[in-house]
């Protein structure tokens, strides 16, 4: 006997409907997509009996019969597997308690410190003026510190009184003006630069008060600035940093090293100038220090102050933010108490 007479005899001994219900019953006890992934193989599989008949098939009522029962088992088996992944899914999505469609878990990120905040809109504002931001030390000599600022022998700061003394010779920066004569020293003008960092004060802490605290530093060299670049200057950071409707104006003051010293005040960001517990119901915040380069500070970096002329100005950090962000006290700043931080 020929191979293709024993096929011929297997498609002949094919019960096409005997097959459809076999395979049908098996399908509906199939209880995973694997299960059905076998039957697949058996009933509609290359060496399965179904294909084996359709490949041997010699007249077209056979074929056309063998066909419709392999399309109806096809779309059975798909329907089936369907089924069955669903199922899985289900029982995977009660049993493992994982939900796909739930927003994830939230990341705990955090923000900036409000000083951190108010010292990026400083940098940014005066980058925006091209000064060059700088970073000095904090320990300092008296001589930078006081001398070359022009601080009189009898100055009060000097007392280590008022002053963190680390020797007789080198103290904890009060301020962050030392900064004016090393750039001065280093560069030849014109110069524009702002120095930020932390200074130190003899002070017990207080409401307002504390013995660390940051300040900005503003110094402009060139020739033939006047008290009007000043006050447009300071105008632009104010706005920067509390609005853009914020108006300045200077009281007259001392420091050693300006000449003539103003203390510029900002319009009242709380409330707008109109009077509030803020500003003590005067409608204007004092801010710091500010004037025109004393001519001592440039004989004291060897510059010619009939060449030369500049405005210098100086700002706390701490008092910025809690301007900013409506903080009575200073003492939150400093804690370490994040339900304070997180509110900013
Ligand atoms: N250094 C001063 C202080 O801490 C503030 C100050 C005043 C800075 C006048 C300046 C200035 O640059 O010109 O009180």
């Amino acid at each position: 006997m020929k191979p293709e007479d024993s096929e011929a005899a297997t498609v002949a001994a094919v019960d096409a409907a005997a097959l459809q219900d076999e395979a049908l019953a098996a399908l509906g006890c199939a209880a995973t997509p694997a299960e059905v992934g076998e039957l697949r193989t058996r009933y509609l599989g290359r060496k399965s009996d179904l294909k084996q008949a359709l490949r041997n098939v010699r007249d077209r009522d056979t074929g056309m019969t063998l066909n419709a029962v392999r399309e109806r088992l096809e779309a059975a088996f798909a329907e089936r597997e369907a089924e069955l992944e669903r199922a899985a899914l289900d029982v995977a999505l009660a049993t493992d308690g994982f939900d796909v469609t739930l927003p994830g878990d939230e990341l705990a990120v955090g923000t900036l410190h409000p000083v951190t905040q108010v010292r990026r809109i400083v940098e940014d504002a005066f980058l925006g003026l091209g000064y060059e931001v700088r970073d000095d030390r904090e320990v300092e000599t008296v001589e930078y510190n006081f001398d070359k600022l022009g601080f009189a022998p009898t100055h009060s700061s000097r007392s280590p009184r008022d002053t963190f003394f680390l020797d007789h010779d080198t103290v904890l920066r009060t301020e962050t003006s030392p900064s004016q004569i090393h750039h001065l020293e280093s560069r030849t003008p014109p110069v524009y630069m702002v120095s930020i960092g932390r200074v130190y004060r003899r002070d017990a802490i207080t409401p307002t008060r504390f013995p660390i605290f940051h300040q900005f530093e503003g110094l402009a060299v060139d020739r033939g600035l006047t008290l009007a670049d000043l006050k447009g200057t300071l105008l632009h950071v104010m706005r920067a940093l509390f609005g853009p409707q914020r108006r300045v104006r200077f009281r007259t003051h001392f420091f050693p090293f300006t000449e003539p010293s103003m203390e510029p005040d900002v319009s009242c960001p709380i409330c707008d100038g109109a009077g509030c517990r803020t500003c003590k119901h005067s409608g204007w915040i004092e801010l710091g220090g500010s004037g025109m380069v004393d001519p001592v500070v440039f004989q004291n970096v060897g510059l010619d102050a009939e060449e030369w002329s500049g405005f210098a100005f100086g700002c706390g950090l701490e008092r910025s933010a809690q301007l900013r962000h409506g903080i009575s006290e200073i003492r939150p700043l400093w804690s370490p108490d994040l339900r304070v931080l997180r509110q900013f």
